[in-house]
């Protein structure tokens, strides 16, 4: 029987990350992350990661590069970075919570910097820093004032250096052991508070210093490392049940869609094998195993990798119960493309049926039903879509004025296929939160200018500005989307 409409507990709102929006870098005891040391980029040019070598001597090394052996992360105060401050809900999160509040905010998704609660990871002995896990139950309580359920990603694209320093981050087992002693503390210090956990933000992207802690990027360091994720994220399934049997706890991918340029056999099964290696991530943390093609995959990569019978048990036992994803456009796939590890950052080639943002990201809300689709026939478990949007630098006119109709024909044309997927194809969809709905740091360039919010923030690509918070257009329209459950988008 088709559905009349999204479920009435559905869980609309927006998702946010620490090391993007919250600031505060130094503030209150926390430790340093790997992303602290992530300088500003731009459009056309990456991010750097900023080094001290072990004569003395600093450099700028690219962010997905190998850190040289006996160099450490290193602050300049000459250069700027954005998760020092970014947009400091640090010191706003009031404000900023009763903007989310005044939208009818359902649910907010909102990351734990790790660094705050250890400051150097968990280490045996390791007493968790009362002043981070304060802040974060004020943040918490203030979310219940407005009845906005809190969505709790517990690593997102940050490393406490420590960790990485010592046990090259995620390819060390040591770091499975910090973390779960992280979670632990995290989850019953928030256990009245908090019911949606995600362990693992989009870990089919995840690489490098930054945003995996290792020191070296072989294949085979990346997936050792990726594994370790696995049977992470297995183990804080398990203490979920453990500390709250009503907690419930999702896997996270971006998982961008996949179109083969054509019918041309070698591009239409490259585009699956393509697909394969970022579905690899949820085949193994959703069904619970190794896919039968996953030896192969890796062979390919590169990648030789440990597993234990022990390990491989437990991530068999605990799976996720839902999958999570992020969302903002697909890519074109043809065989004579440069292969990546991912299908995260890969553009792919052109699609002539698509416009594009000023970043170049392909607009497709139809790809989103496609995606729905495709996850559900292959998992039949709960989707969430914890992230989609439109990167646009806005203007503002007269009046604190923010007329960006390009954003909301956007998330019009996105909901509206998301209805389908629901009501005519039967998706099991739990809640829809997009990105950053105050505008925040760009993961991907570092700028400002990169602005997904429905609340304006008065910041440039330096960090220069007043902080002051303006209502845009949007941030009206997205408020009646939520009062009628969907029903006007209009
Ligand atoms: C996802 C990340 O990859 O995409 C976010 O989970 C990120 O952290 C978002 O911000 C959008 O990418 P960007 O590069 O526009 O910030």
């Amino acid at each position: 029987m088709k559905k009349n409409g999204f479920p009435k507990d559905f869980l609309w709102g927006g998702a946010s990350a620490a090391n993007q929006f919250e600031g505060g870098y130094s503030a209150d005891g926390r430790g340093l992350s790997t992303n602290d040391f992530v300088t500003a980029g731009t459009k056309n040019t990456g991010r750097k990661i900023s080094i001290k070598l072990k004569d003395g001597s600093t450099d700028l090394i690219d962010v997905e590069s190998s850190i040289p052996v006996g160099a450490v992360g290193y602050i300049d105060d000459s250069l700027y970075y954005p998760s020092h401050n970014a947009t400091d809900f640090y010191h706003n999160y009031e404000e900023d919570i009763r903007l989310l509040g005044g939208m009818g905010f359902k649910a907010y998704r909102m990351s734990i910097s790790w660094a705050r609660i250890f400051p150097k990871g968990g280490i045996v002995g390791e007493e968790p820093n009362r002043e981070g896990l304060d802040f974060y139950k004020k943040v918490l309580e203030e979310c219940k004032k407005y009845g906005i359920e809190p969505i709790v990603t517990l690593y997102h694209f940050e490393n406490p250096m420590y960790l990485a320093d010592n046990y090259n981050g995620w390819a060390g087992k040591e770091t499975i052991e910090c973390y779960i002693r992280y979670v632990e503390v995290v989850m019953n210090e928030y256990k009245d508070l908090v019911r949606y956990w995600i362990p693992i933000n989009e870990i089919n992207v995840l690489r490098g210093y930054a945003r995996l802690g290792v020191r070296n990027t072989s294949a085979s360091t990346r997936y050792q490392a990726l594994h370790h994720l696995f049977v992470a994220n297995a183990r804080a399934n398990k203490l979920a049940l453990e500390i709250n049997k009503n907690f419930k706890v999702g896997c996270m991918l971006a998982l961008s869609g996949i179109y083969p340029q054509d019918c041309k056999p070698e591009n239409v099964f490259g585009a699956l094998e393509f697909r394969r290696r970022a579905l690899f991530f949820s085949d193994v943390m959703v069904r619970g195993y190794y896919p039968s093609y996953s030896a192969n995959m890796l062979e390919e990569l590169g990648a030789s990798i440990k597993t234990t019978p022990d390990e491989l048990k437990l991530i068999k036992e605990f799976p996720s119960q839902f999958l999570s994803f992020s969302y903002y456009r697909t890519t074109v796939y043809n065989s004579s493309l440069p292969q990546r590890v991912d299908t995260g950052g890969q553009l792919g080639a052109e699609n002539p049926y698509l416009k594009k943002s000023p970043w170049g990201w392909p607009i497709d809300p139809i790809g989103l039903r496609y995606v729905l689709n495709e996850l559900y026939d292959r998992y039949q478990t709960p989707l969430f879509i914890v992230e989609n949007g439109l990167g646009m630098n806005d203007i503002v006119e007269d009046n604190d004025t923010i007329n960006d109709d390009y954003r909301i024909d956007y998330l019009r044309s996105h909901i509206n296929e998301l209805m389908k997927a629901v009501t005519l194809d039967g998706v099991d969809l739990i809640g829809y939160t997009t990105w950053g709905p105050i505008d925040l740091i760009s993961s991907g360039t570092g700028e400002m200018d990169k602005r997904y919010g429905f609340v304006y923030v008065d910041l440039n690509n330096q960090g220069v500005g007043s902080s002051r918070r303006i209502k845009k257009k949007s941030y009206y329209w997205y408020k009646k989307v939520i009062e009628t459950n969907g029903k006007d988008i209009n």
